[in-house]
């Protein structure tokens, strides 16, 4: 298996195949050929230019103020927002455009206009204002991928109340971290959403959440199952009750381009998620900017459809807040590609006749393994334009795509970008670009990368190295929730001046941009960002477990899977807790602790963790192990013959595989 993978990579690398854009994509694309000049000419001009797509109360009287690492965009600027979103293209006289084709699991379906959108953000800020929230409070969404949650959204937006959505699929624990680590006084969740056919349960797991969080003061709960929900008189609040009988017209405060917008947790190298700070001017520019001109968004035509959930920051920049700062029609989806059968998406697809998709690597692999024969019954041939994020794109995947999604026309752009960075950074522009299978290409115009090595200095093409943003853009995060020092530390202090990614990259023989992997201990699993750390300190909050360590293990769907080795106290005495059931009971706290995403996907029990003398855990060979390759160099090991018993251990089968 180490070996395959290593020549994949190697073949990743020396790829020669490229695909030019069509004739017809070079003469209709938003973004024309002068572009790079442009933006390399005289980047804050370019980025002004863009910012003038928006709509200001007061124009800004300086693009960018760096003090480094701290930037502020278009200072003295002021907006709203939610009226970006939304207001100004009801008063352009567009308030009859779809914004949501929404879709729920079940089949249900609503469709939601602009004029639509508008009334209820009014009712939410309304209502929001009834309940106590004012500008600057924090307010937690904890939500079913359902039209209300885009509303919960903007009305914070509006009334300048930054949100932070907690994505559905993590446990109470992780939701209850999240609002004590912001301060969030409000929270807004449903009784339960649909996933794989079951509702389940958001609002219990918000009551276990806010038992232990005193200071929130109200909960508003959107009625979406209809299950049993315990009631607390004076907190909860029914949306249908409040929000429904308030008046359709709220008027709009102005804040500053720097004003928070939200704070989005994402997992990092240490066991506590940080809260990525985003604001309002030069992130709603960024996210606008780059939707419309790597897109190609044609908002009088198009329907255009990211394949995320909101919780996660491809949703807020690509679902919520560069379509409708665009005045784009979107596909909204609840559930999960397989129910009720195998060819949901491509039903989706032909029924809104879909224009441009954007998705995931792992979602496209899950796709080639259950055959071409699904989407080729289907009437694909609205698609124009494909993207795919969160992961490199393995060339098989980028080819099938192409081949059996996009009719082997549509242009592929693979887009590298983070929670931080707010919006893509690295990717081909249609229309522009030549393309190669796997390579993110190029960065976006207005955006300087570099690829150095440990020394700072810069690589050349074919060598490997770290990925740094050496200039400012619009988008980036403007710190972490509360904790200044560790934005400094944990982005630029490794290398002083430069952001640091975490993420190793290549330009290959043409200059073209490569992206190879984190280079932390942070895993990518289906795309979704988990720290190795975490899941290690919940396994070890189990009363049983003495030490942990995890590693990401190649997958060939999931990208990463989690593989954890685990010693339990009194290991090898009589009585010590072994055997299936209890690696299964271990699965279901990680997933208690975290969420199920968390899960690892094997638990190996051992009695020894492989340490080197100065006794850190040698978690190289256990990836070794985990991937079932030959082991390298042990003899810094205090006890080679640990990660040996590990290995046979392991190829016995005395493994748990899902
Ligand atoms: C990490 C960021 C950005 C939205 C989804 C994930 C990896 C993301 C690509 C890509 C190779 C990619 C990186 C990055 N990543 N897009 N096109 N090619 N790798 O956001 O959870 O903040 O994770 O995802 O490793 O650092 P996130």
């Amino acid at each position: 298996m180490g070996d395959k993978r290593e020549e994949g990579l190697s073949a990743l690398l020396h790829e020669t195949r490229t695909f030019p854009p069509t004739d017809e994509m070079v003469k209709r694309a938003n973004a024309g050929p002068g572009i790079y000049d442009e933006a390399n000419a005289d980047p804050l001009a370019f980025w002004a230019s863009q910012a003038e797509y928006l709509t200001w109360d007061t124009p800004w009287t300086e693009t960018l103020e760096w003090n480094p690492p701290f930037a502020k965009w278009f200072v003295g600027g002021k907006l709203n927002v939610a009226v970006n979103c939304v207001d100004r293209h009801v008063e352009a006289g567009l308030g009859a455009r779809v914004a949501f084709h929404w879709e729920g699991e079940p089949g249900d379906t609503r469709t939601i206009t602009y004029d639509d959108l508008l009334k209820s953000v009014c009712q939410a800020a309304n209502g929001l204002t009834e309940l106590g929230v004012r500008a600057g409070d924090k307010v937690a969404i904890y939500m079913p991928m359902i039209p209300e949650t885009v509303v919960a959204m903007l009305a914070c937006a509006r009334l300048g109340a930054p949100h932070t959505v907690v994505f559905g699929g993590f446990s109470s624990d992780a939701l209850r971290g999240r609002i004590l680590d912001c301060d969030a006084h409000f929270v807004i969740t449903a009784d339960g959403g649909y996933r794989r056919g079951v509702a389940s349960p958001l609002k219990a797991a918000v009551d276990e959440a806010v038992a232990e969080c005193p200071d929130v003061e109200k909960v508003l709960v959107v009625q979406r199952t209809g299950q049993e929900v315990d009631w607390s008189e004076g907190r909860d609040v029914w949306w249908h009750d409040m929000v429904s009988r308030q008046p359709e017209h709220h008027e709009a405060e102005a804040f500053d381009a720097e004003h928070p917008l939200y704070i989005m947790y994402t997992s990092g190298t240490t066991a506590q998620p940080k809260g990525i700070l985003h604001t309002s001017g030069g992130y709603l520019t960024h996210v606008a900017a780059t939707h419309r001109l790597i897109f190609d968004i044609k908002p009088e035509e198009d329907v255009f459809w990211t394949a995320a959930d909101i919780g996660w920051v491809t949703g807020h920049s690509y679902i919520v807040y560069g379509p409708l700062a665009n005045c784009t029609t979107s596909v909204m989806y609840e559930g999960t590609p397989d129910t009720p059968a195998r060819d949901r998406w491509w039903q989706i697809i032909e029924k809104y006749k879909v224009n441009i998709l954007y998705t995931a690597p792992t979602t496209i692999r899950t796709f080639m393994k259950w055959g071409e024969d699904l989407p080729a019954a289907h009437d694909l041939s609205s698609l124009r334009l494909l993207g795919s994020v969160g992961e490199p794109i393995n060339p098989e995947a980028w080819i099938w795509y192409r081949t059996h999604i996009g009719r082997e026309q549509c242009p592929i752009v693979d887009t590298w970008w983070q929670t931080e960075t707010g919006g893509i950074l690295i990717t081909p522009l249609p229309g522009i670009t030549a393309t190669k299978p796997g390579a993110a290409m190029t960065p976006f115009p207005g955006i300087s990368v570099d690829i150095i090595d440990n020394e700072g200095n810069s690589v050349g093409n074919d060598e490997g190295g770290y990925l740094v943003i050496t200039q400012p853009w619009p988008g980036m995060l403007r710190g972490i929730w509360g904790d200044d020092e560790r934005y400094k530390e944990t982005y630029w202090s490794r290398f002083p001046g430069k952001y640091f990614a975490g993420d190793g990259a290549k330009r290959d023989q043409d200059g073209d941009i490569w992206l190879l992997g984190r280079v932390d201990d942070v895993m990518n699993i289906s795309g979704h960002r988990i720290s190795t750390t975490e899941i290690e300190h919940a396994l070890v909050s189990h009363p049983a477990v003495a030490e942990a360590a995890v590693v990401g293990a190649s997958d060939a769907t999931t990208g990463q899977a989690i593989v954890a080795f685990v010693t339990v106290k009194g290991a090898g005495t009589e009585g010590a807790p072994d055997g299936e059931e209890f690696v299964a009971e271990l699965r279901d706290h990680v997933a208690h602790e975290i969420g199920p995403i968390a899960k690892p996907r094997q638990i190996m029990l051992t009695p020894e963790l492989p340490k080197t003398r100065s006794g850190k855990i040698m978690r190289r060979l256990l990836r070794d192990v985990a991937e079932h390759r030959d082991l390298g160099d042990v003899t810094t090991l205090l006890d080679p013959s640990v990660v040996n018993a590990i290995k046979v251990r392991m190829s016995d089968g005395a493994e748990d595989k899902e």
